[in-house]
Formats: structure tokens, sequence, C-alpha cells
């Protein structure tokens, strides 16, 4: 008989497919540019300050990075106000939420997501031989008391995802009170801050590090990838008890975060320059983006991301084919399930008009 080789759990798994590289498009469209608006990047490019210091950091890579990446962790700690002992860094908010699920599921527990949202919360969690419970968006918002209904004694953990990707929508300070008010404060709160630097003009977002001393198991993920722009070098952090951070780090891999990483990530923290620019221009390319989809009478989320969630009203594999020959690569939502709709994710002015202009010859054309 067949030896199952494989652990039970990745029997009903689907591999997941990321947006299409641009070095792959180039070759199957024979196309020399492409506006890649697809995995939520900064089309500013990376952080000077953090390309600076990784160049310095360079003659170094001989030796093994720092393994607890001590000299970025005091100077998050400084910024963030809070303990050294609080932090967990990752290679990329990725590893850090298969981190979480190693640390925290068992076989058997429950855990509860919104949908559509961001899927790794599910892959780790069925991987892990816990139970998702799904509880959807409800008219663009998060379902508080679906929410606050799904949560059982069998509840380990509850991620929100605040700005939802693919959505953009937040779970605001007002919604996340109520919702904080009714969860057992055993069950950890994940709460995904990959776009807090753009959700954190809007004054309804919630502080989250606030929430951290009444509630100890709540843990609050952020990345360089997407307002700093070093997507490519993978490093984020998540905020946490003592307790939590302590467990957290015993498992992760000993040199998960590479030395050119850590340096980039201390770069990109000094250059608030950086960040400001790229939040403004996000604004600008959505405010472009929001006043086509009106005139179009498009329904769309209010977005508080670098992205947006639109209905074209076409089957969205469709419009992501023909923009892809055109040289833009953006994100069909019928991978979440919603066929027509599309997210974009915001490029510079000149990209995102690049965009608007080749979705209406699409339109038109019908
Ligand atoms: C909601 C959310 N969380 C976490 C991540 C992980 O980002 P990274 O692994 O690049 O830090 C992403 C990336 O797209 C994301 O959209």
């Amino acid at each position: 008989m067949k030896k199952n080789l494989y652990r039970k759990e990745l029997a009903g798994f689907k591999p997941y497919v990321p947006g299409k590289p641009i070095e792959e498009v180039k070759r199957e469209y024979g196309l020399t540019d492409i506006v890649k608006l697809a995995s939520n990047e900064n089309p500013l490019g990376p952080s000077p300050l953090a390309m600076e210091a990784v160049i310095r950091a360079v003659k170094d890579i001989n030796l093994y990075p720092e393994s607890t990446a001590v000299e970025l962790k005091r100077d998050l700690a400084v910024y963030l106000g809070v303990k050294v002992e609080n932090l967990v860094i990752g290679n990329g908010g990725e590893e850090l939420l298969m981190l979480i699920a190693q640390t925290f599921i068992n076989e058997g527990d429950e855990v509860v997501v919104t949908a559509p949202s961001f899927g790794i919360y599910n892959t780790s969690t069925c991987l892990m031989g816990a139970r998702i419970i799904t509880v959807p968006l409800q008219k663009k918002n998060f379902d508080i008391s679906g929410y606050c209904m799904a949560v059982t004694d069998k509840t380990k953990l509850i991620y929100l995802c605040n700005p939802n990707n693919p959505t953009g929508n937040i779970i605001t300070k007002t919604e996340l009170d109520e919702l904080l008010k009714k969860i057992p404060k055993n069950v950890v709160v994940v709460l995904d801050e990959a776009y807090y630097e753009f959700a954190s003009v809007n004054p309804d977002y919630p502080k989250s590090l606030g929430y951290l001393e009444e509630r100890p198991n709540t843990i609050i993920l952020r990345t360089f990838s997407k307002v700093s722009g070093i997507a490519g070098v993978r490093i984020g952090y998540l905020v946490t008890s003592e307790e939590n951070a302590a467990e957290m780090n015993k498992i992760k891999l000993t040199f998960n975060v590479n030395r050119l990483a850590q340096e980039a990530a201390r770069g990109a923290l000094r250059d608030q320059e950086h960040i400001q620019k790229t939040v403004e221009l996000n604004y600008k390319s959505l405010s472009m983006m929001e006043a086509y989809f009106n005139k179009k009478e498009f329904d769309f989320f209010p977005s508080n991301a670098n992205f947006i969630f639109v209905n074209a009203k076409q089957h969205s594999k469709i419009i992501f084919e023909e923009l892809m020959k055109k040289g833009i690569i953006i994100r069909p939502g019928y991978f979440w399930g919603w066929d027509t709709w599309l997210r974009v994710s915001t490029g510079t002015e000149a990209q995102t008009q690049k965009f608007i202009d080749e979705l209406e010859v699409i339109l038109c054309k019908g």
C-alpha cells in the first residue's frame, strides 16, 4: 500500500497564485514597459535611506546576521514607545503570520477570519489542523456582531486585517472597542496593519499599540514592504506582550532576517520623508481612480490603503488579460470569488492615468 508521505492537512491545499512577475509579462507579451499595480508595492521605489544602508552593509555579508536583530529592535522600541522585549522581527509579515500560527494554534482550535481577506490566515490555520470560521464583510464593513457570535470556547485566535486586503476598508476605533469588549482576553487578536501608514491618516483608525497594556493577547503586525518600498529584502515586525514575543522568538529560525534587510529597515525607519511622500502620492492616485470610477458609476470600497477594490462590471479575468496585453498588471477579483471586481494598486500619477486610459479602451470595446 502506498504510504501517505505528506501532512494530512496538505490534501485540501491549493497553491497560492502570486501576481505575475514583470519579467514574465515582458517575455510573454514582447513588451518593454510594464506597470505593475498588482502587489501593493511602492511606486516611488525603495526608501533612499534604506538603499544607502544596504550599500554600507553589503561588505559584511560574509558574516551571519545578528540573530535577534537587536539594533533594529532598539530603533523600533524608541520609534513605537514599546520595549525591545515586545518585538518579534520576521522575514516579511508573511513569515510572522506563519510564526503566529505555529506558536498558538493546535489541532481542533477555531480561528475567526473575514472574507474576502488575506489568504495566509487560512492557509497557516489549516496547516496547523485548526478550523477556520469565516465572518464575511457586511455592506463593505467588518461584521462586528458576526465576529462576536463566531467566538466560542474553542476560539484561539481572530484575525482582523486592518485595512483589509483586498478591499481596503478599516475597522474603526469605535468598532474595535466594541469588539474587544466582547472577546475573552485569552483569545489572541491579530491586527494585521501591513498598510498602517496609509490608514493612520484617517482619524477613525484605531491607535492599536494603546490596546496592549489592557489586552496583552493582542498582536500588531506591520511591514516595511509597502510604505517603505523594501518588499524585495523581506522584513516586517510584530508587537505583543513580552510573554507572547518570547514564545515566538523561541521557535523562529535563528537567522530568519538577513543582514541587508535589518539595515534596510533601520534606514527606512529614519526616512520619514519617503513615507510622507508615498502616503501623499497614494491619496492623489486613489482620488484619480475614484473620480473615474464615479464617472463610470462603478461600485468600489473607500480605500485606506495603497490599492482599491472596484466592480468593473465585466469578468475580471478578461479585463486582467486585456490589461496585461497593454503592459499593465492588476489583481483580478475572481481569485477571491468576486468575479467582476479588480484590486488595483496605486501607481505614480502617470501609471495610474495609464491604467485608467487603458481600462476605458477595454470597457468601450465591451
Ligand atoms: C494584509 C497583509 N498582511 C501581510 C502582508 C505581508 O507582507 P510582507 O510579507 O511583504 O511583509 C501583506 C502583503 O501583501 C498583506 O497584504
